[in-house]
């Protein structure tokens, strides 16, 4: 393929976008330029476009290799990719493991706790309102961005990447604090992964240590910028080497045991429990009270992760298995 070397299409923070031969191919150009803090910091960070650049096609493809449908067609040079047109959904997706950054400034929680369960949130992507935090109408009803279903994609979908990067990055002594994923449309309207993935959108702590290993060197002035960089590319080219394949079919192989209890809210009518406590009473147990009659669904289901399993089972619920307005439901999963 044949590459055209116009002015950009666009130009953002850190990469050019260069339009290609192909309508639906652009080549994406990785800058050394770095910014924080809704750019309000801006300096450079010694060859990390060319440590952007191959640590995304990397990740790309051992997301691919786990059936996650990306952007990334290949890398052409050191700081060049193809990818795939996409029109991009104007949301930022967090994904938190560990406490850090603005999650402890909102929160007041001290960094390095370990979340109880993966978080995934939403920013609105404007950086003249400075990339505000989204509740779900927000997105649905306000801004009118997207709609429920392609939310709970989103969801699903990034908590799915958290899985195979906790695992990928584990085995090469790295701790997946928290990243920020961003999604878009092709041409066949299929909704892919796009952006980069580097350490410009994660953070990344070394899992002995907890050395950053990853922007927040630059946020905070911290030093050794440039290394932290090459030390990240360094080891995600060591696990991604063929002879350490990362296997992704392992994600595939757990199964869960599921029980799900659904019940009618406290407050709500339940004229089955009523005559059931009325036919226990004139049987003489007269003792009890508050007599609710539910159903138990149980199951199998098969996942990678106890955490996407059960966030899997979650939307069942919402979805089928109970009616969130009148019934409460409880799930165990083991
Ligand atoms: O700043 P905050 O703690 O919300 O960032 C969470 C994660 O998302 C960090 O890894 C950060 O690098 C990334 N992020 C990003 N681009 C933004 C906002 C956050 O890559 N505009």
């Amino acid at each position: 393929m044949s590459i055209a070397t116009s002015k950009p299409l666009y130009s953002g923070k850190a990469k050019d976008i260069f339009e290609t031969e192909d309508p639906n191919i652009l080549r994406a150009y990785f800058r050394d330029s770095a910014t924080a803090f809704n750019a309000q910091k801006k300096g450079e960070i010694q060859d990390k476009g060319k440590v952007n650049a191959t640590i995304s096609a990397l990740l790309f493809q051992l997301l691919e290799q786990s059936k996650i449908k990306t952007h990334f067609v290949k890398q052409i040079s050191d700081r060049e990719l193809l990818v795939k047109k996409v029109s991009i959904i104007p949301l930022e997706i967090i994904v938190r493991n560990i406490a850090a950054g603005s999650l402890c400034k909102r929160l007041g929680i001290k960094e390095g706790k370990l979340l109880k369960e993966p978080i995934a949130e939403f920013s609105y992507k404007n950086d003249t309102l400075g990339d505000p935090l989204l509740t779900r109408k927000y997105i649905t009803s306000a801004l009118e961005i997207t709609n429920n279903e392609t939310i709970d994609y989103l969801i699903s979908e990034s908590l799915k990447i958290n899985e195979i990067f906790k695992q990928f990055f584990l085995g090469i002594g790295i701790k997946v604090v928290d990243f920020k994923l961003e999604f878009g449309y092709d041409k066949d309207k299929n909704l892919i992964l796009a952006d980069e993935l580097s350490p410009d959108n994660f953070r990344f702590w070394d899992a002995k240590t907890n050395e950053k290993l990853d922007k927040d060197r630059f946020r905070e002035d911290l030093g050794n910028v440039e290394g932290a960089y090459q030390e990240m590319l360094k080891r995600v080219k060591e696990g991604t080497k063929q002879d350490h394949k990362f296997q992704a079919s392992t994600l595939n192989a757990q199964s869960f045991k599921v029980r799900v209890q659904v019940l009618p809210k406290q407050d709500i009518l339940d004229p089955q429990g009523q005559a059931v406590e009325k036919a226990l009473k004139s049987l003489g147990f007269t003792e009890i009270k508050d007599v609710k009659i539910g159903k138990e669904v149980v199951f199998e289901i098969k996942n990678g992760s106890k955490d996407i399993a059960k966030s899997q089972v979650k939307e069942m619920c919402e979805k089928l298995l109970a009616n969130p307005v009148i019934e409460d439901y409880k799930i165990d999963i083991n």
